[in-house]
């Protein structure tokens, strides 16, 4: 009698993905078990779907930018805001902050490939001179927050499945940095299987799919899926501050801009700074049919033309870029999860992914043969009702470390980090040399638990019984 297969064997049978299970019969029991634990983590329909419209459609088309027009946004007030508006929104913000409405998240879930560093992205040592790793940078800058209003707040970590255990390993190995550890939760994104250029799923190995990560937009499914939600509706919080692990001068939880997101009752609020160039990295906060929207650096349209357009006046027309900081509001996370017509959408990247030929044996392939699916989380933008753009201060927020060297390398955040420092040092009156850009002769670094700006670094500066004199490796704290 013949034995019917696994159900979910068959399952991908009917959905033209037998391949899968192409070595299953020889696989010994537990890796069999491995290859079902994996193949139950796909959506088959979800793929089928992708195939259709992702794979079958032209590589070289494009969504038209037809009406395309760069967003608007609220600028600083040295540029022209308005002063009040601003003063508002820091008031509202210092008050949401106070009153626990706010939750810290920080996307860590990235491969890090471009960086060249094995393990998890957050345990990279950034800062000039205690060598901190990025994790503690914005662990102490909650911490600082804590301090400041009265409450601190909790932080998801969203992980992959390749760095999750040693992200946590990690926390555990430094205490927290001093947070409470029941108020610090990782959660793990999902995960999406590469296919072939024929829409078939590949593996890796006889007994594993070729599953990366399933993008940063996969964030808000797993909000909702870990009950990362639900907690925080628990707790009164239905604020959620979104950054990249990629970048130390982030400021996690700002009042400013927490202030205006509440005041406009906006679903999701980003922030722009000035481009450095038309060709700089960075997405593009634009609005095409009425919806702000974000448009990468990538798109081609973008990148041949569109970057390149000037107004009247010399500037750029879309220098407003995305320094992936976001504020969203939980509700708006939950219906974006859930999918239906809110869902995100997904994009292609044709990727080299080593794989196994019909033989089983292993295949490094020289050119792309693969397509990995990834979801972004700009992508909700345009879901969102009332959204707002602020611009913020480049030197104060944004410094990524992405690349081994040249742009958004450690060598520049770095100098980044000690302009900031002499900054701050100036502003409270203290005469340091510094070079034309800002960058003092020496190492310096200040805490988060210090000073997170220029005024909360003032008055701690003030407090001070007896000013240290400034010297290479000065650490305040
Ligand atoms: C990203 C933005 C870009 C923005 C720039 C600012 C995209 C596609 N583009 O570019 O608009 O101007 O940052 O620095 O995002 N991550 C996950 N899980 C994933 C993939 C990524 O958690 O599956 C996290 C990474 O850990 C990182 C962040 O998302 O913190 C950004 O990912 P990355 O691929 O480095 O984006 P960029 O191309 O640098």
């Amino acid at each position: 009698m013949a034995v019917s297969p696994h159900p979910l064997i068959a399952a991908f049978d009917r959905h033209g993905q037998g391949q899968v299970f192409a070595f299953f019969a020889r696989l010994a029991p537990d890796a069999q078990a491995r290859l079902l634990e994996q193949a139950a983590e796909i959506d088959l329909d979800e793929i089928a779907r992708l195939n259709r419209t992702l794979l079958a459609a032209d590589r070289d088309a494009t969504a038209s930018l037809e009406g395309l027009a760069p967003a608007p946004f609220e600028p600083l007030p040295e540029n022209g805001g308005d002063r009040a508006a601003w003063a508002t929104a820091r008031t509202a913000g210092e008050g949401a902050l106070r009153a626990g409405r706010v939750a810290a998240f920080t996307v860590a879930g990235g491969q890090g490939t471009r960086l060249g560093y094995d393990g998890p992205k957050g345990t990279f040592p950034v800062t000039p001179v205690r060598r901190k790793p990025l994790f503690q940078v914005f662990a102490e800058k909650i911490l600082a927050t804590g301090r400041q209003f009265g409450r601190t707040p909790r932080w998801f970590v969203m992980t992959n499945h390749a760095n999750h255990t040693a992200t946590e390993a990690f926390f555990t190995e430094h205490r927290f940095f001093d947070l409470d550890p029941a108020r610090v939760n990782f959660i793990r994104q999902g995960r999406m299987p590469a296919v072939g250029l024929d829409g078939k799923i590949l593996l890796e190995a006889p007994d594993a799919i070729a599953l990366s990560p399933d993008g940063h937009g996969g964030s808000l499914r797993v909000l909702d899926r870990s009950g990362a939600l639900d907690l925080m509706a628990r707790e009164g919080a239905d604020t959620i501050s979104y950054f990249q692990v990629d970048n130390p001068l982030v400021r996690c939880l700002d009042p400013e801009f927490i202030g205006w997101h509440l005041r406009r009752g906006s679903e999701m609020s980003s922030k722009m700074v000035t481009k450095t160039g038309p060709e700089e990295k960075v997405g593009h906060f634009c609005t095409l049919g009425g919806k702000t929207v974000v448009i990468e650096y990538s798109e081609p349209q973008m990148k041949r033309e569109k970057i390149f357009e000037r107004e009247a006046d010399g500037t750029l027309r879309y220098r407003a870029g995305s320094i992936a900081i976001h504020l969203l509001d939980r509700e708006f996370v939950r219906r974006m999860a859930r999918g239906g017509d809110h869902a995100l959408p997904f994009h292609r990247a044709d990727k080299k992914v080593p794989t196994l030929d019909a033989a089983g044996r292993p295949v490094k392939p020289e050119k792309e043969n693969g397509v990995k699916f990834e979801m972004f989380v700009f992508d909700a933008l345009p879901f969102a009702k009332n959204p707002v753009v602020i611009e913020t201060r480049r030197a104060d927020d944004f410094s990524p470390v992405k690349n081994a060297d040249g742009a958004d390398s450690p060598a520049t955040c770095r100098a980044d980090q000690l302009r900031q420092s002499a900054r701050w040092l100036h502003a409270a009156g203290v005469g340091i040399e510094t070079d034309a850009t800002g960058l003092p002769p020496f190492a310096l670094e200040v805490s988060p638990l210090f000073g997170t700006d220029e005024e909360t670094f003032a008055a701690s500066w003030q407090k001070l019984p007896s000013k240290p004199v400034v010297h290479d490796g000065l650490y305040l704290e």
